[in-house]
């Protein structure tokens, strides 16, 4: 039995790497130990409880408004510490986060085989998104096998010099998730809370969602400030906001948008009851990656509070619109999408770009055999 180390540190990691635990432990010749470094506190429990997963392995490094200088350095020493007490045969990191990076590092300097999950995603510039462009630049350096998502993923690692039989395109493993909690849903094995479906049936409404780095200060102000005027114009639409937990984004939405009667606040939602939102909702803006991934499974339009994107297929079908954080764009865009059909309907009608549920059997499929040709 090869043992498969699987590190997770925040809420988008666990979603995404959720199904590849299932999947290794269909394998007769491996073993799974899921490594949680609680980067995320809350957010990450909400994912593991979800899905019953109780991580064999808890580092609990989350500090308030911790720096990245502070959450690199702890996290190289727990990691190498994990690592050299549990000696893994292979690590699974997935992403772009400084978890992933670190992972990757100290995965390296003990010599043991990564596999990198959601590989070769690019904008090019260094400072967004911020600092995930150079973590996953740096993690490619280090991985040995590279997960693509999709062919321009691939054509990026191509680009840089990856060596092309060490890169798979594998569809991206969010879908793997997203067809797991939809058939939950439709049978009704997981619960919606009452007050979500209450709320998403008063009024058409808008899902928001925001939190990059790179946004903090002015960014975040201007979208906040779109949104105030985007909810006084159209009383007749909710704006529902889930508020992601971290100070920077938390202290500015809740002083700005707090109290407005049409725009509700509320606290993270689990992942099964923020997929019903957003099958729910008319359309969809966001700075978050994997939002952007599944919105277009449920034909909803998103625009995207971002100057640049890595994931341009999503933008290239049509579904997706890079609006930046200019807030005369912002209300100017959503206006449209509100006032115009045809605008409207025009960014409804794609197959989702970034799989097709299958993408954790592919890579469980890629390890389990380079196991049995060593
Ligand atoms: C992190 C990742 C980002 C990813 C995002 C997903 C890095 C540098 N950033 O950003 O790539 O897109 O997660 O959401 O790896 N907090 C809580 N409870 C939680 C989670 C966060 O209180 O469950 C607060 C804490 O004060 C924490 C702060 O948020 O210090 C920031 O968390 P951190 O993981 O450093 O950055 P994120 O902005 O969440
Ligand atoms: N998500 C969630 N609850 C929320 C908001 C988002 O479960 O209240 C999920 C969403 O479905 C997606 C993931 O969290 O799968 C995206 O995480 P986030 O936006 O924090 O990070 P990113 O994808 O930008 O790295």
């Amino acid at each position: 039995m090869k043992k498969i180390a699987i590190v997770i540190g925040t809420r988008p990691e666990a979603i995404k790497l959720i199904p590849l635990i299932l999947e290794i432990k269909k394998k007769s010749n491996l073993t799974v130990e899921v490594c949680s470094t609680g980067q995320h506190k809350e957010m990450l429990d909400q994912v593991f409880n979800l899905f019953q997963i109780t991580p064999d392995v808890e580092l609990k490094i989350m500090t308030q408004n911790q720096t990245l200088a502070d959450l690199t350095s702890e996290l190289t020493k727990r990691l190498n510490n994990y690592l050299i007490d549990s000696k893994p045969d292979f690590l699974i990191c997935q992403g772009d986060t400084t978890t992933a990076f670190v992972s990757a590092l100290v995965s390296f300097y003990n010599k043991i085989p990564i596999g990198h999950v959601e590989a070769g995603l690019r904008t090019n510039n260094k400072f967004s998104p911020f600092p995930e462009e150079i973590n996953r630049q740096l993690i490619s350096k280090l991985a040995d096998f590279h997960f693509a998502p999709t062919v321009d993923s691939k054509e990026s690692l191509i680009l840089e010099n990856i060596s092309q039989d060490k890169v798979t395109v594998t569809g991206n493993t969010v879908i793997d998730s997203l067809f797991i909690v939809k058939n939950k849903i439709e049978n009704n094995e997981l619960e919606i809370n009452s007050d979500l479906v209450k709320l998403c049936e008063q009024k058409q409404f808008i899902l928001v969602t925001g939190h990059r780095r790179e946004n903090f200060g002015e960014g975040f102000e201007n979208i906040c400030k779109s949104i105030k005027i985007l909810a006084e114009r159209f009383k007749n639409i909710n704006f529902i906001y889930p508020v992601h937990l971290n100070p920077n984004v938390k202290d500015i939405v809740e002083a700005k948008l707090g109290g407005i009667e049409n725009v509700f606040l509320i606290p993270p939602l689990d992942y099964i009851n923020f997929i019903f939102a957003l099958s729910k909702c008319y359309l969809v803006l966001t700075d978050s990656g994997g939002v952007q991934e599944e919105a277009p499974s449920f034909n909803k339009p998103v625009l995207v509070m971002r100057e640049n994107s890595e994931r341009m297929e999503g933008v290239n079908c049509g579904v997706v619109k890079l609006v930046g954080t200019n807030f005369e764009l912002i209300v100017q865009n959503v206006s449209l999408l509100l006032n115009d059909k045809e605008a409207y309907e025009s960014m409804t009608n794609s197959v989702n770009p970034y799989g097709d549920g299958f993408a954790s059997q592919r890579i469980v499929e890629i390890i389990s055999n380079y196991f049995v040709k060593e």
